[in-house]
């Protein structure tokens, strides 16, 4: 189909937030591909502005509104239509269908939506509200994500959309809603399709990849097959044998044995889980409604570093959740001493409109004692990446060339299995896109730096 308005035909597409919304980008832009508009590489030369939301967080949706601020001037002297796309607030909505900054706005489900969206527009005919009515099943599998022209190696491909736990801190469960996983085959198609056209690395992605399943039929046999996410990694492992694969995010309630062995057999699968913890203290674990405890979750990284000894674990904390006092917050230190993360990503707490915490919880960490917290976890957790930088010294590590180094073209960057950056000089005989193998020399907090072996 193609579009039938001449007023909108430009648009361009912003990201707020996390890489679920570079994957949900690449879907949108897809949608309207195929729908005969054109993508804009620049705001200043487009019809339509789409800002691809992410509401997890405060900060990602100040920056939004800032951004829609800043964006005023375009709004006023151009007819260009606004659109925030992805995962926003009830509250957000109101906030700026009231200031009247955004023309339209579409949730996770509807992407495919969004051509029809702009033709009512462009009429200038209303939208009726059956038009959104809830479509529980949508996972974009019949979508094949943009990619543009620039050689990249690397792709994120979303493989459950949603997610079922009730974090009582998190809005992902009302913006994203429940969760669905994607046929294993497509998932497949595509990790070939990207393979065939260059890619090397794709990282599967899920707010909780672990609890991946899908049901496949059999007619014939009259039996249901369950694949679950230790069956998909197998099958993506043997399928497509050259390509790295990664994913996130892993939960240490769901995460199981078997997914542990499987990444375990296949040199392709990366050695690298990225286990949120939250927080140290059982308290507020249970606050957070995060069905382990600290016992729990430090015998699942045990059961990691026994089964897959090279692997590396990275984070997410959050300090300053509702009735953290001093002794929950030494809990997350002493929990980070005993683990000593390779990296992590930090956070303090910021009640989300119509959460449970936001409900029901006292948000009653002050904001200068959030701040130390949070000042003091990141400065741990340098002492314990700077730690384990330390480990892969004068090792010789198999690195995926990504592309130029930023601050000296000489170099190349690329990832070891654990997910960390290396720099390294650069050789006419190689290009982007190969593996080579490289002798780690020194450190810094982030980057090992080392010399082709
Ligand atoms: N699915 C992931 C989390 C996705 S959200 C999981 O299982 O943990 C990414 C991170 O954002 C979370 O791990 C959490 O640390 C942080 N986050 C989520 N809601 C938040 C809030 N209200 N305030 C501050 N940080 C938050
Ligand atoms: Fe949010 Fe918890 Fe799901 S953090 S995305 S509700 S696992």
């Amino acid at each position: 189909m193609k579009s039938k308005n001449n007023l909108y035909k430009y648009f361009y597409i912003e990201n707020y937030g996390c890489q679920m919304n570079v994957s949900d980008s690449e879907i949108i832009t897809s949608i309207l591909l195929n729908h005969g508009f054109f993508l804009s590489e620049k705001i200043e030369t487009t019809d339509i502005v789409l800002l691809n939301a992410c509401s997890i967080r405060e900060k990602a949706e100040l920056s939004l509104t800032r951004k829609l601020e800043q964006l005023k001037f375009l709004k006023k002297k151009n007819k260009i239509l606004f659109g925030i796309t992805g995962c926003f607030s009830k509250k957000l909505k109101e906030f700026f269908l009231k200031e009247k900054k955004v023309d339209f706005f579409v949730e996770p489900d509807f992407y495919k939506k969004i051509p029809n969206i702009i033709q009512y527009i462009s009429n200038d005919k209303i939208i009726p509200p059956s038009f959104f009515s809830k479509n529980r099943k949508e996972t974009y599998e019949d979508i094949i994500p943009f990619s543009d022209n620039k050689k990249k190696i690397t792709k994120f491909l979303s493989i459950t959309r949603g997610c079922n736990n009730m974090c009582t801190f998190c809005i992902v469960p009302f913006t994203r809603g429940r969760e669905k996983s994607s046929n294993p085959y497509s998932i497949i198609k595509e990790c070939k399709r990207l393979y065939k056209i260059g890619y090397k690395e794709i990282t599967l992605l899920g707010q909780n990849v672990d609890s991946y399943q899908y049901i496949i039929k059999n007619k014939s046999i009259k039996k249901d097959m369950m694949v679950k996410f230790s069956d998909l990694l197998s099958l993506l492992a043997t399928e497509v044998p050259f390509m790295r694969i990664r994913f996130s995010t892993s939960n240490p309630h769901d995460m199981s044995e078997s997914v542990l062995n499987v990444i375990s057999k296949y040199p392709n699968i990366c050695k690298h889980i990225h286990l949120p913890v939250q927080s140290g203290s059982n308290k507020i674990l249970k606050l957070m409604n995060r069905k382990y405890s600290r016992e729990k979750y430090i015998n699942l990284i045990e059961k990691i570093r026994n089964i897959i000894p090279e692997c590396s674990i990275s984070h997410d904390i959050m300090t300053g959740f509702c009735g953290e006092n001093e002794k929950d917050h030494q809990d997350t230190i002493s929990l980070m001493n005993e683990i000593k993360y390779n990296y992590g990503y930090m956070f303090s707490y910021s009640p989300r409109p119509g959460t449970f915490s936001y409900k029901k919880l006292k948000d009653d960490v002050p904001k200068h004692i959030k701040k130390e917290r949070l000042k003091e976890i990141i400065d741990l957790q340098r002492e314990h990446s700077l730690f384990r930088m330390k480990e892969f010294i004068g090792k010789t590590q198999e690195i995926l060339i990504e592309g130029i180094s930023k601050r000296n073209n000489k170099n190349w960057y690329g990832r070891n299995t654990q997910n960390i950056i290396v720099v390294f000089p650069k050789k006419n005989f190689l290009s982007i896109g190969d593996t080579i193998n490289v002798k780690i020399l020194n450190n810094t907090s982030a980057t090992l730096i080392g010399e082709i072996d």
